[in-house]
């Protein structure tokens, strides 16, 4: 695991991007893996940007997005659908037919097994963007859940519930459950990028980069992964011991890179 301590959460976005934009340079027909929330925001901003500056074509990439919520149509506007077609895909030139999401409203059984293997047709996924929860979760992935888990039904909790309560309107139906990938399908995508920013953040990251392999930080799976980076703002990182140490390893990695160009 890579850890990457910049210095804001413009930053963040900054090199998320980057990581997007030389694996597109490589691999025009990439497969991503995508995320919600507020973190990756910005980041889609960055995207968007590359593509309007002529520095990139989406036409030929794949998407497949972590986790939707249960009982929500795809028109409704606090459905992740809509949240990525409005924050990205209406703002670029990719082929909407070529971005999946799960279907909260697909018979529960059958959901999880047609996502997986919609992944594993399109040749798995390149680069997975992660988020993380408060309490450490990813994609939807509560704490408790199987590390080798595939995308499922799961039960969010009260804290998840509450932490995304803000994006509803009083009185508006709140899902209580959500189709997620699993922490197993998220481990095979080739690479993965965790972005998180902020204090509120802080402990999750201090979990999952230092913390033990555990169900109780779902996050704390990546640490099986050998091609994961974490890219976090200061304050995101403020509890974490190794800080000097990342920071040595970035510079390091920087140097080989300019040396090998
Ligand atoms: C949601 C999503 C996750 C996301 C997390 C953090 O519950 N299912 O994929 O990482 O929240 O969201 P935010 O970036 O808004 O803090």
């Amino acid at each position: 695991m890579q850890v990457v301590i910049t210095q804001s959460a413009e930053q963040v976005a900054k090199l998320g991007a980057k990581h997007c934009y030389d694996l597109i340079n490589v691999n025009p027909a990439a497969v991503l893996g995508l995320a919600t929330g507020s973190t990756p925001v910005a980041l889609y901003g960055q995207l968007i940007d590359l593509y309007r500056r002529n520095l990139v074509s989406y036409c030929l990439i794949k998407s497949f997005n972590l986790d939707e919520y249960v009982g929500l149509v795809p028109t409704h506007p606090q459905s992740y659908r809509y949240f990525m077609n409005h924050h990205l895909f209406n703002h670029i030139d990719i082929n909407l037919k070529n971005t999946f999401v799960p279907d909260g409203m697909t018979a529960p059984a059958q959901a999880g097994e047609q996502y997986e293997k919609a992944i594993a047709n399109a040749g798995g996924i390149d680069l997975q963007i992660l988020g993380v929860g408060r309490n450490g979760h990813i994609g939807f992935n509560e704490p408790s859940s199987s590390l080798s888990s595939r995308t499922r039904i799961k039960t969010l909790t009260a804290a998840t519930v509450k932490d995304n309560n803000r994006f509803f309107a009083t009185d508006e139906f709140q899902p209580e459950l959500a189709i997620t990938m699993g922490i197993g399908t998220i481990l095979e995508a080739k690479k993965i990028l965790l972005l998180a920013t902020g204090k509120a953040k802080a402990k999750a990251v201090k979990h999952l980069v230092e913390g033990s392999l555990s169900a109780s930080c779902p996050a704390s799976a990546l640490q099986l992964h050998n091609n994961t980076t974490v890219i976090i703002d200061q304050e995101a990182a403020e509890l974490l011991e190794h800080k000097e140490y990342y920071k040595q390893v970035a510079i390091t990695t920087e140097q080989m890179a300019t040396e090998n160009a």
